[in-house]
Formats: structure tokens, C-alpha cells, sequence
């Protein structure tokens, strides 16, 4: 395993202690919630909760094959813990999420979870966020008028080509932002017709982020 699947490992085993018996989990998309599946697993911890509510069909996939009960998000009350990774983080626990094409299930999954641990190795730490080109989900017909709205921003969005959503939607990923207020700049790409999501997680920011790292796991809380 490579140092950074080796801490991104150390920061998914920190997050177990978060899970309470009998819950419903929301579970997230990506190589570091990956190995909190594995470790669900390895840890025969899966009797010790009720079900899941996946962010992606990838998850359920990973989620159903260790024999977790998934349920759709309908179908309950409200969830008490969501687990997921991220593509950056910030001091302040605001994230960039969506390199792997699932920030709007995983933004609409945090939204009902009362408490949103997220686990990242060192690499994803940063002061400034958008050196990570940010995600935007749109609909497919309003692609190119989206881009030259985000355009006005500052940065270069870029079609992610050959990629749908599980949505069946596009991506347009801008390169080049420095985003020095997070929730502004979440507010106001939510307001551009045809966006159906930001990987901004500003206005409702991870509670805990545990950070995996050559010495050990450090965790850090909302402010
Ligand atoms: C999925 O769309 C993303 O938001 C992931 O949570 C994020 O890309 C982190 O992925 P890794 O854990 O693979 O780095």
C-alpha cells in the first residue's frame, strides 16, 4: 500500500469511532471511503448497523457485497452520521468535492446527516481552496451557457468529456480559482440556471475532519 493509502486508511479507521450502534450511515464515493467499507467489513462491524444511504451507485455496489442493507433516502427519517472523503479541505472544514462525479448525491446526503465526518490523507489540506479544479454538475442542454457564466469568476471551466453523472448529467470543472469566500462563491454559482450542484461544501461544511499523515491521525472541528 502507498504512504497515501496508508494514511488515507489511518483516517477511515478514525471514523468508525463515530458510528453508534443500530445507525443509519450515510456512506460517500471514493478510494478513502473505500477503505471505511472495507474496514466496516474486515471489522464485522456491518451487524452493528441498521443500513446505509449511498452517494453514487458505486457505493451501494461496495455497501450491498458486505451484506449492508442500503435504503433510499425517502425512505427515512434523517440520518446521524455521513462519512465521506473529499478532494480538498480548508481549516475551516469547507471542502471541494466531486472529482469523482458525485457531489450532488453526496451534497444532498450531507444535507440530511446531523453530523458529516470527513476523512482525507494530508495531501487534501489546504489553506486556499481551488488549486482542485471545482466540480459543477449542469444539465447536459445548458452546458456551454453555464461555462461562459462560471467564466466570469475568474477561473477556466473545462468540460469533463465521456463522464455522465449518475444523475445523467455533465461536469464542467473550473481550473484556476482561488476561492477566498467559500460561501459566496457557493451561493452564487447555485443561482446560475442549469447548475444542479457545486463541490463547494461551504455553507454546510464537514463537523469533523479526521486527516491521515505519515504521523498518525490529527482531528480537527468546526469552528
Ligand atoms: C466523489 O465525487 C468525491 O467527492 C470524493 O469524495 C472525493 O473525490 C475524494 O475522493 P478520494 O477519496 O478518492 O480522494
Amino acid at each position: 500500500m502507498s504512504p497515501q493509502d496508508v494514511a488515507k486508511r489511518q483516517a477511515a479507521a478514525a471514523a468508525l469511532a463515530y458510528l453508534e450502534p443500530d445507525a443509519l450511515v450515510g456512506v460517500g464515493t471514493g478510494s478513502t471511503v473505500n477503505h471505511f467499507i472495507d474496514l466496516l467489513a474486515e471489522r464485522a462491524r456491518v451487524s452493528n448497523i441498521r443500513g446505509a444511504v449511498s452517494s453514487s451507485n458505486a457505493t451501494s455496489e461496495r455497501l450491498r457485497a458486505i451484506g449492508v442493507p442500503v435504503f433510499d433516502l425517502n425512505e427515512v427519517e434523517g440520518l446521524s452520521l455521513y462519512v465521506d472523503g473529499a478532494d480538498e479541505a480548508n481549516d475551516r472544514l469547507h471542502l471541494i468535492k466531486g472529482g469523482g462525479a458525485a457531489l450532488t448525491r453526496e451534497k444532498i446526503v450531507a444535507a440530511a446527516s446531523a453530523r458529516f465526518v470527513c476523512i482525507v490523507d494530508e495531501s487534501k489540506c489546504v489553506d486556499v481552496l481551488g488549486k482542485f479544479p471545482l466540480p459543477v454538475e449542469v444539465i447536459p442542454m445548458a452546458r456551454a451557457q453555464v461555462a461562459r457564466e462560471l467564466a466570469t469568476f475568474g477561473g477556466t471551466p473545462q468540460w469533463r468529456e465521456g463522464i455522465t453523472t449518475d444523475n445523467g448529467n455533465h461536469i464542467l470543472d473550473i481550473h484556476g480559482l482561488k476561492i477566498t469566500d467559500p460561501v459566496a462563491l457557493e451561493n452564487a454559482i447555485n443561482g446560475i440556471t442549469g447548475v444542479v450542484c457545486v463541490g463547494l461544501f461551504a455553507r454546510r461544511p464537514a463537523d469533523v475532519l479526521i486527516v491521515g499523515g505519515s504521523s498518525g491521525t490529527r482531528v480537527l472541528t468546526a469552528r
